[in-house]
């Protein structure tokens, strides 16, 4: 057995009175996709939040690969390969397609500026080597023909498949993706789907927060269920299916809404 990419390991945090990520812990197995599944306010972004580095964890402890990451500032963690998707779409929308990619290029890919500058013609050519990349991330999204557009003037499923270009562009070990389908019409979540079964392919370790199960379930290896920031199952997604606790999460969180609705 390979070591797990992430290891999530008796994770908290408290925001005042509330626990949002109560003691968690499970592992994604490298080059797995693990879905991160529960109701509205079950805690899956926070902890989206705590891994990627933009939340102070209470108490527990977080790996990526054979390193443990707690005390990382975020910038860091991008540089060890961890990427993200955000579920508020995170784009900047007066830059073209091409250049919020390249905001998302690893450290390494611009790391030759300095010394680039020194010789003649040099600039040039890394400008262009990072373009390259943004260009082929565009293309691996289907997005390589509105490289020049105004990111702000893309449909929503397109900012969508734009943010995982520059989480790509990152290199990433690990994927991290809030919601990816949300907002999408059909067509467009099977045309996600069979993007992010590519990546799968590639051997990319995926970590997926998605409300729509039919994606969910056909697109992971494993899914960990959380409610009220505690874990309450995990399993392949026919287990988890099958679980009477989580049955009964959904249930009654779509009950509850039905007596918002219906108040
Ligand atoms: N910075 C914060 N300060 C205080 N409370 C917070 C903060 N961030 C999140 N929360 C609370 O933590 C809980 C979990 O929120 P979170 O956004 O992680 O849920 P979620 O599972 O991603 O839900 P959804 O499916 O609706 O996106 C919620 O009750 C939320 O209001
Ligand atoms: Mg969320």
């Amino acid at each position: 057995m390979s070591a797990p990419m992430l290891s999530i390991a008796a994770l908290s945090v408290r925001f005042g009175g509330l626990v949002a990520v109560d003691d968690v812990t499970f592992d994604v197995a490298a080059g797995s996709t693990h879905g991160l599944i529960g109701p509205n306010g079950a805690g899956k972004t926070t902890m989206f939040n705590l891994i990627s580095g933009l939340t102070p964890p209470t108490s527990g402890a977080i790996r990526l690969a054979d390193r443990e990451i707690n005390d990382l500032p975020s910038w860091k963690r991008a540089a060890l390969g961890l990427s993200r998707t955000f579920q508020n779409i995170r784009v900047f929308p007066e830059m073209t397609l091409a250049e919020n990619v390249a905001t998302g290029l690893h450290p390494s890919l611009v790391q030759g500026f300095p010394a680039i500058l020194t010789r003649l013609g040099g600039f040039a050519a890394s400008e262009r080597r990072a373009r390259d990349i943004a260009m082929e991330q565009l293309e691996f999204v289907g997005l390589a023909a509105k490289a020049r557009q105004r990111a702000g003037d893309l449909p929503y499923g397109d900012q969508r498949r734009l943010e995982i270009a520059r989480a790509l562009a990152n290199q990433p070990r690990l994927l991290m993706l809030d919601e990816p389908a949300a907002g999408m019409n059909p067509s467009e979540k099977l045309e996600l789907l069979g993007l992010l079964e590519r990546l799968k392919g590639r051997g990319l370790t995926m970590l997926v927060v998605e409300h729509d199960m039919k994606f969910v379930m056909r697109l992971c290896d494993r899914i960990s269920v959380i409610n009220f920031g505690r874990k309450i199952a995990e399993g392949a997604p026919a287990e988890v299916r099958a679980n009477a606790d989580v049955i009964e999460a959904y249930l009654g969180a779509k009950v509850a809404r039905g007596l918002e609705k219906g108040a």
